[in-house]
């Protein structure tokens, strides 16, 4: 079987992350796998039937290889924890922050949720059937049987680790490459072998690492937003990058102006790790309900997927009334880095032009 790399065939080494949540439109994804990279659809927040009806649009605006990522189950046992359930307690000082984000935003008090939204069964027979050409994957690995479907059928398998230790397991369970997320990532921690804060590993020194831990390619991810960033991951044995917070401020991507604003003006500096709005440690701009809600202490937020759930209805709201104090506004720590608002395919172009330009005058 030939590598992914030869598989693939980019024509660009940029995989654009799938940002789960909606930034990353059927458009961005596809004009990304146009001009050579891969686009990539985070579905975990999808039903089945968005999966397909999504992957259908992709389909029908490229015909090039784009990829599917999925949330996995965290392994029994994880240091990271089990995944919260709908009946879990929630604390009465999360209820009181959240009436009052409520109240401001006009809506009803907020509500235990019914269910928590996650099918991943019927998320991965929909990725398999969905005509990418990967499946990707965070938080954990993927049940075996999908792994050896997603092969049977042809398509690359793609995990995310945060260690070495966990690059090792994803290749001992079959992926064709491993994702290197260092700690500067924008959106969720993709951790499941150590407790998250052991695993905040730097981009620069977690990438060859795992590069020395693993036979399979290596795609470096986070905190790179220029050709600069390109260059120094290709120089610590990545094959490909994988940016996310850089394709947020593209013309195609589907995050509010009020989040668009927020990519502009902030710096590095001004991110956070937090479980506020999710329950599971991720990397966003630093807003209100971030600190009041980190304030109440990491004990009283309930676990993922049930803070996610509990907050959905005020991202929601806050989405449609242009309030960025409420918006989960996961970005890295290079967003201070972040370029003029452009098409994905001129930001590749820039993007390469200035790697490449760099890898002449080293050479
Ligand atoms: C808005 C947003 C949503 C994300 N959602 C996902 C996701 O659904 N699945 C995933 O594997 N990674 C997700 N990530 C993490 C990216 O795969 C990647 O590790 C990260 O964006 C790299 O750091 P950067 O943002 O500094 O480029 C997300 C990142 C962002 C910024």
């Amino acid at each position: 079987m030939p590598s992914l790399p030869d598989a693939l065939g980019l024509s660009v080494p940029i995989i654009q992350a799938p940002m789960a949540g909606g930034g990353d439109t059927p458009e961005l994804v596809a004009a990304v796998s146009n001009r050579g990279g891969l686009g990539s659809v985070g579905a975990a927040y999808l039903t089945a039937e968005q999966i397909a009806a999504t992957a259908a649009r992709v389909r029908a605006l490229t015909d090039r290889s784009f990829a599917i990522n999925l949330f996995a189950e965290p392994p029994v046992g994880s240091p990271t924890g089990p995944l919260a359930l709908p009946e879990d307690p929630i604390d009465p000082a999360i209820w009181t922050a959240l009436a009052a984000t409520h109240e401001s935003l006009g809506l009803q008090a907020p509500r235990r949720p019914a269910a928590l939204g996650l099918a991943l069964d019927a998320q991965i027979t929909a990725a398999l059937e969905s005509g990418a050409a990967v499946l990707s994957f965070t938080f954990g690995i993927l049940p075996p049987a999908a792994i050896a479907a997603a092969r049977d059928r042809g398509m690359g398998v793609i995990g995310t680790a945060t260690t070495p230790v966990e690059a090792v397991a994803l290749t001992q369970a079959g992926v064709d490459a491993v994702v290197a997320q260092g700690a500067e990532a924008g959106g969720h921690r993709g951790t499941f072998l150590h407790p998250f804060a052991e695993a905040m590993i730097g981009t620069m020194a977690l990438v060859p690492r795992i590069v020395d831990a693993v036979s399979v390619p290596v795609i470096a991810s986070g905190g790179i937003m220029d050709g600069r960033g390109i260059a120094a991951a290709r120089a610590l044995g990545a094959v490909w990058v994988q940016l996310g917070t850089v394709f947020l401020t593209c013309t195609e991507a589907g995050v509010p102006p009020a989040y668009k604003a927020e990519l502009a003006r902030a710096d590095g500096g001004d991110t956070r790790i937090t479980r506020a709005y999710s329950g599971r440690p991720a990397r966003g701009i630093a807003n209100r309900f971030m600190a009041d809600v980190d304030a109440l202490g990491d004990a009283r937020i309930p676990g993922f997927p049930l803070q996610n759930a509990l907050t959905r209805p005020m991202r929601t709201a806050a989405k449609a009334a242009g309030r960025a104090e409420y918006l989960s506004l996961w970005a890295g720590q290079g967003v201070g880095l972040a370029p003029p608002a452009m098409p994905a395919a001129a930001l590749i172009d820039r993007l390469m032009a200035h790697a490449d330009q760099l890898a002449d005058d080293y050479r």
